[in-house]
C-alpha cells in the first residue's frame, strides 16, 4: 500500500504548508472535484431537464452506493450538507413535552449541544450531561457514565462517535445496546465516522447515525448523509419544509429546495477512491500512524497522549507542556500562532490542560509530525 508522499499529487494541497489536521475539514482529491465539476456541467447545460429527470435517479444511485459503504440499505439513507444539519433534522422533529430529558456527552460537539439546548429549552425539557473521562478514558466507565445519566424522562441520547475536541472513538455497539435496554433512542453524531472507521448499520441497529463524507471520505465539502431505520421514517423531517412535506422520508429529504447537489453525486467518486487507496486496510494504517505519532510528539514535548488503544483512532491528542491556566483564550492564541508558523493542528482544552489534536491522513507520513514536533517547540518557545 503505497501512502504518504507517494500519492499527495492526488490532492490539491498546499504542500508547504503542513496539513494534520484532516479531521476539521477533509481534503478533496483532484478525482473528486472533477467528479463533481462534471456533475455541475451536466445540470448547466439543461438545469430544467437535469432537476426533473437526471437528478431524482441519480441521487438514490449514489444514496445505494453510500449505502452499500456503510451497512444500510439506500432506501434508508439521505443526503444532508453535513453532520450538524442531519442532527438538526432529527433534534427538531421531536415532540418534547415540558420536564423531558434529552442525553448529550460532556465532549459533545458544541454546534449539536446547542441545538439540545434549543429544542429543549423551548419545550420546558431538559439537557443532562454525561461525563466522558479524560485524559486516558476507559470503555467501561464511558458506557456506565451514559447509562447512569438515563431516567424515565430521557427521550434521546445523542453519541459522538469519534469526539471532535478530544478525538476519542467510543465504544459505540455497547452504548448503543445499553441505551436500547433502557428503552432510549440513540442519534449518533458521526460526524468522523464514515472513513475513518468501517461501518456497518445493520450490526449497529442505530436509530439515526449521521456522518459526514467531506471529512474522512475526501468527498467535496457539503456532502454528508443521514442514516434513519425504518421504524424511525415517519414524523422525522428535514430543517428545511419543502414539496415532500408529508409524502415520505425520501420525498422530504431529497429535495429542500434547489441546491447544487453535485458534493453529493460525486461521493460514489469518492468511494472508488478510497477503496483505490486501500479502503480498510488504510483506515487502520492511518489509525497506526495516528498512534505513532502522538507518541513521537508526546516524546518530544515530554508530556502525555490522550488517549491509547481501542480509543484511539485517526486522530490523536498529546499535551502541551505549558504552565498556568490552561483557559480558551490561551488556547485560540496557540492556534493562532501555530496557523502563523504554518501548520493547522487545533488545540483544546481539557482537565486543566492545552492539548493539540493531530490527524493521520492518507496523504501524511511520519516526517510531517516530525515536523510539527519542530513547529509546536517553536511556537512554544
Ligand atoms: C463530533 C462532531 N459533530 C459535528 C461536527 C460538525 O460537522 P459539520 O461542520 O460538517 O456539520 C463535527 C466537526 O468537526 C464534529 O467533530
Amino acid at each position: 500500500m503505497l501512502l504518504g508522499k507517494a500519492v499527495r499529487h492526488e490532492w490539491p494541497l498546499d504542500w508547504d504548508f503542513l496539513s494534520v489536521n484532516h479531521g476539521s475539514f477533509g481534503a478533496a482529491p483532484r478525482v473528486v472535484l472533477a467528479a463533481q465539476r462534471e456533475w455541475q456541467q451536466r445540470l448547466e447545460v439543461q438545469p430544467g431537464r437535469f432537476m426533473r429527470a437526471i437528478l431524482p435517479q441519480a441521487l438514490r444511485h449514489a444514496a445505494s452506493r453510500l449505502g452499500a459503504f456503510i451497512g444500510a440499505d439506500g432506501k434508508d439513507v439521505v443526503f444532508v450538507e453535513n453532520a450538524t444539519t442531519g442532527c438538526n433534522a432529527v433534534l427538531r422533529s421531536l415532540r418534547l413535552a415540558p420536564d423531558d430529558e434529552i442525553v448529550v456527552l460532556s465532549h459533545g460537539y458544541g454546534a449539536v449541544r446547542n441545538t439540545v439546548r434549543f429544542v429543549t429549552e423551548r419545550a420546558g425539557a431538559r439537557m443532562v450531561e454525561a461525563a466522558i473521562p479524560f485524559p486516558h478514558p476507559d470503555a467501561d466507565t464511558v458506557v456506565a457514565n451514559i447509562v447512569a445519566a438515563l431516567t424515565p424522562r430521557t427521550r434521546l441520547a445523542v453519541i459522538d462517535h469519534i469526539t471532535s475536541g478530544s478525538a476519542l472513538v467510543l465504544p459505540l455497539q455497547r452504548i448503543v445496546a445499553a441505551c436500547h435496554a433502557a428503552g432510549v433512542p440513540v442519534l449518533v453524531d458521526g460526524a468522523h465516522g464514515p472513513a475513518q472507521v468501517p461501518l456497518d448499520m445493520r450490526a449497529l441497529d442505530v436509530d439515526w447515525y449521521t456522518g459526514n463524507c467531506h471529512k474522512w471520505l475526501c468527498a467535496p465539502k457539503g456532502a454528508a448523509f443521514l442514516y434513519t431505520r425504518p421504524d424511525r421514517q415517519d414524523d422525522l423531517h428535514p430543517t428545511t419544509i419543502s414539496h415532500g412535506f408529508g409524502k415520505s422520508y425520501l420525498e422530504e429529504f431529497d429535495w429542500t429546495g434547489t441546491r447544487d447537489p453535485s458534493a453529493w453525486l460525486a461521493t460514489d467518486v469518492a468511494i472508488d477512491f478510497h477503496r483505490r487507496l486501500g479502503g480498510e486496510a488504510m483506515m487502520a494504517r492511518n489509525i497506526a500512524l495516528a498512534a505513532e505519532a502522538t507518541s513521537l510528539l508526546a516524546r518530544r514535548l515530554n508530556t502525555e497522549p490522550g488517549a491509547t488503544g481501542a480509543m484511539a483512532g485517526s486522530m490523536g491528542m498529546v499535551r502541551l507542556p505549558l504552565t498556568g491556566a490552561a483557559t480558551a483564550e490561551r488556547s485560540t492564541e496557540l492556534r493562532a500562532r501555530l496557523l502563523a508558523a504554518g501548520t493547522d493542528a487545533p488545540t483544546h482544552v481539557h482537565s486543566n490542560a492545552i492539548w493539540l489534536r493531530l490527524s493521520a491522513a492518507a496523504y501524511n507520513d511520519i516526517e510531517d509530525y516530525e515536523r510539527l514536533a519542530e513547529l509546536v517547540a517553536r511556537v512554544l518557545r
